[in-house]
């Protein structure tokens, strides 16, 4: 969802245009007198609830969302109406103030210096004749040359300046170089030294690939630390990183299926091996921010953790994490706009598959890769795994120690969604414990915590309207999605833009204007786009992102972010006939959004029967019906094109 939609999936328009001027329920609209042209005979302007819209079918013959309008009516710009009702609803902006800028600034260039010191270490482990012990190492640990290359593996010279020398020599900044974790200082005597001496080094980039940071292993059997990581800092934060997923994205989509495992040498034999959807926590405890990366590519993961205790104990808090997470997630997106009905609960699927014991990954895999997918493939749903490990030595004879079991492991069975699930788990419990299941049923559990803190949820105080407000969402990202892969393939190809116009026009139809998008950003992006493209001032995205404030800059970001076109529009790129498709799609909007306006003259014109002055209406209806069968004829003529086209390439 864009900001603008969001903000307006909490607004009631009626509410709000209605401290402007008055409106009167007339069947599912409103309708008063317009506000932007004088008159006070024909109440001509409608309000739509169920699109959130606005129309006036008077002299103005405009229309538009609660954006618009106050746009309009205040004289506001975009983003002073965006300040105000996003107060209003209680959605909080995330401004980028000048320090954040700063901070950005900042961070990019350490990014940079990072990457260069991956390059850096990467050609010493290669090259030097130094790191010859190290090539020894990685062989022995059976990492291949090309994983070796893919994951740009490292090495650090048994220096205490070598880095240091090397990257001043070419320029950079001693303050940068400490601020990027490559040297640490003396406090005492101010000095700075190398951080990382004669350390396997490993790179760990984000998943966009940017490099944020080192592991960096030790040869020696009993070094310590074994893993020396760079110092947290804003560019390197492990509980927001997963290693490995800027490699592994693509393939936890294809495979629909995320692997969760501790260690980099896991992450690194498992992608040497083929099993490329595997991620690393890095030995840390599951993050909320890790799993929220992980969401956007699939909903099913699987936690591959060791055998030891440690690593079950940890495996049950990540495990209360994931429970919020995705909870969470179903309050701000689902809930509130009862989406769940549309979508059903959210369907994630965390199983767990524990390892035997003294095994990892990364030898379980090296000692037999074909034993990995059998392994994931028994992972088991979070409640059986979570009552193995409460039962598996339980003191069956202990009626205290079972009760305690029944308290810890009910209210995660009250919380699966399905019914039949839950009855299965019930039952599941009930004879691990060697209980009657009916017995389940009259325990008391002490009321259930909120599982969500109260800041999670930015519908926590709903504005009082949002009940009423309620948006037909199916149609609403049908819309963001038309909107959106519109713009999309135009940010690619921007030709397109003109083609989809030259389509139009062959069928006597307008070019693509502003009105045929609903998002407001989309709408602005578009009004660029289209004074940048025509006479030929696009060449690439950047020359539009100048142009762009913040907000629009984020929906730009998201508009271009590869990673959300498989989410918002299946076919990217090779599309056959991409502009005819695009155009069939805006008139199959247009059509839509003219039997909508349909609708409300038919009705506002039984209501002008008593009225004086209906003709102005009646033209409307004259009008619109024209454009109805003028879009049908055009609609139809140009699937004709496109069947025959598809004929042809079929033959
Ligand atoms: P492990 O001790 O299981 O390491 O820690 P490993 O990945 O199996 O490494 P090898 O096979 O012994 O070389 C799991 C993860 O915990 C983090 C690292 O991310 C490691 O991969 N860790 C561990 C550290 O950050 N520092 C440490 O000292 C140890
Ligand atoms: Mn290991």
């Amino acid at each position: 969802m864009s900001i603008s939609q969001e903000i307006k999936s909490r607004l009631d328009i009626v509410e709000i245009i209605e401290e402007y001027l008055p409106l009167r329920k007339s069947g599912r609209s409103y309708t008063g007198f317009c506000p932007f042209h004088a008159n006070t005979r024909t109440p001509a302007f409608v309000v739509f609830p169920d699109s959130q819209s606005w129309r006036c079918f008077g002299a103005c013959a405009e229309g538009g969302d609660v954006f618009s309008f106050v746009m309009k009516k205040e004289g506001w710009e975009f983003g002073e109406a965006l300040q105000h009702l996003a107060k209003r609803a209680g959605v909080t902006l995330e401004q980028t103030s000048p320090k954040q800028q700063a901070q950005q600034v900042v961070e990019d260039r350490l990014a940079e210096l990072l990457d260069a010191a991956a390059d850096y270490f990467h050609q010493l482990l290669l090259y030097a004749p130094q790191a010859e012990h190290a090539r020894r190492y990685v062989a022995q640990r059976a990492l291949r040359p090309e994983t070796v290359a893919s994951f740009k593996l490292g090495y650090a010279l048994e220096s205490w300046d070598a880095c240091r020398t090397h990257f001043m020599g070419q320029g950079y900044d001693l303050d940068d170089l400490l601020d990027a974790g490559l040297l640490s200082k003396h406090e005492e005597r101010g000095t700075t030294y190398d951080r990382f001496r004669n350390r396997l080094m490993i790179p760990i980039r984000d998943l966009n690939g940017r490099t944020v940071g080192f592991g960096a292993r030790t040869f020696d059997p009993d070094g310590v630390p074994k893993y020396l990581n760079s110092p947290q800092t804003t560019l390197f934060d492990k509980s927001r990183l997963l290693y490995g997923l800027d490699m592994g994205k693509r393939h936890i989509r294809e495979a629909r299926q995320a692997v969760i495992v501790e260690g980099y040498m896991d992450v690194m034999q498992a992608h040497q091996m083929g099993f490329k959807n595997v991620v690393a926590q890095m030995g840390t405890a599951l993050t909320e921010e890790q799993l929220t990366l992980l969401k956007r590519y699939t909903k099913r993961f699987v936690i591959a953790l060791d055998a030891d205790n440690a690593g079950m104990k940890a495996t049950l808090r990540s495990l209360e994490v994931a429970r919020n997470t995705l909870d969470r997630a179903a309050d701000t997106r689902f809930d509130p706009h009862g989406l769940v009905r549309h979508e059903g609960r959210l369907q994630a699927d965390i199983r767990i598959v524990t390892l035997p014991p003294g095994d990892d990954p990364d030898k379980l895999i090296r000692a037999n890769p074909g034993q990995w997918p059998q392994l994931i493939a028994q992972a088991q749903p979070i409640v059986a795994y979570v009552i193995g490990v409460y039962t598996s030595d339980l003191d069956l004879n202990d009626a205290k120690a079972k009760a305690e079991v029944v308290q810890k492991v009910l209210p995660l069975i009250a919380d699966v969604a399905d019914p039949v699930e839950r009855e299965h788990y019930r039952q599941l419990l009930a004879r691990s414990l060697r209980i009657d299941e009916r017995t389940l049923h009259k325990v008391n559990l002490p009321r259930a915590r909120p599982s969500t803190p109260p800041q999670a949820a930015p519908a926590a105080a709903p504005p009082a309207s949002a009940a009423r407000a309620a948006l037909p969402l199916g149609q609403t990202f049908a819309t963001e999605k038309r909107e959106a892969n519109y713009l999309r393939q135009v940010l690619n190809q921007p030709h397109i833009l003109i083609e989809v116009d030259v389509l139009l026009q062959q069928q006597e139809q307008s070019p693509v204007t502003e009105t045929d998008f609903s998002v407001i950003e989309d709408r602005l992006l578009f009004r660029l786009l289209r004074q940048l493209i025509y006479p030929g001032h696009f060449t690439a995205v950047e020359d539009l992102e100048e142009q762009l404030d913040d907000l629009l800059r984020q929906r730009l970001a998201f508009l271009t972010d590869q990673e959300n076109h498989s989410r918002l529009s299946r076919p990217i790129s090779p599309v056959p006939d991409t502009a005819g498709s695009l155009a069939l799609s805006m008139l199959n909007c247009r059509l839509e959004k003219i039997r909508q306006q349909l609708g409300a003259v038919k009705l506002l014109l039984e209501q002008s029967e008593k009225q004086r002055n209906p003709e102005l209406l009646a033209d409307y209806d004259r009008r619109l019906g024209q454009d109805l069968l003028r879009l049908n004829r055009a609609r139809a003529s140009m699937l004709a094109v496109s069947r025959r086209r598809a004929a042809g390439n079929g033959a």
